[in-house]
């Protein structure tokens, strides 16, 4: 759905400030997302990842939508003391729009 994923692009520039996405993108404060729904949690090369992270990754989470909403709606309940400094989305509509946006930058 296009809407959706332009509704998502929008909500995405809250996570602009540490995340980058597309051709050429770097880990900065966070590490880049591209293709991150459905893959292994915590396993993007060259990023240090808090240690609850790499706990989840290496337990086989895997970033799927239930999981990616979970996160996003409250990082600090999903992940023990992740270094993911963000409040979280409040809105069930902010979490699916930026979660298509993000299927959408699968490379
Ligand atoms: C990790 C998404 C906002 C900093 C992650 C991960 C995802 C994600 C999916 C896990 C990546 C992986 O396992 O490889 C998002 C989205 C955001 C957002 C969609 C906006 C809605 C932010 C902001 C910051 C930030 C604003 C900085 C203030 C980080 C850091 C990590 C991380 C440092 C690593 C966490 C850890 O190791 O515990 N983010 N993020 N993110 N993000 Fe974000």
């Amino acid at each position: 759905d296009p809407e959706l994923v332009a509704a998502g692009e929008k909500v995405f520039k809250k996570c602009k400030a540490c995340h980058q996405v597309g051709e050429g993108a770097k880990n900065k404060t966070g590490p880049v997302l591209n293709g991150i729904v459905g893959h292994p949690a915590g396993a993007i090369e060259g990023f240090k990842y808090s240690k609850g992270m790499q706990e989840f990754g290496e337990s086989g989470g895997v970033w799927t939508e239930e999981n990616l909403a979970h996160f996003l709606s409250k990082p600090k309940d999903f992940i023990n003391k992740t270094k993911m400094s963000f409040a979280g989305l409040k809105k069930e509509d902010d979490i699916k729009a930026v979660t298509e946006y993000l299927k959408s930058v699968s490379q």
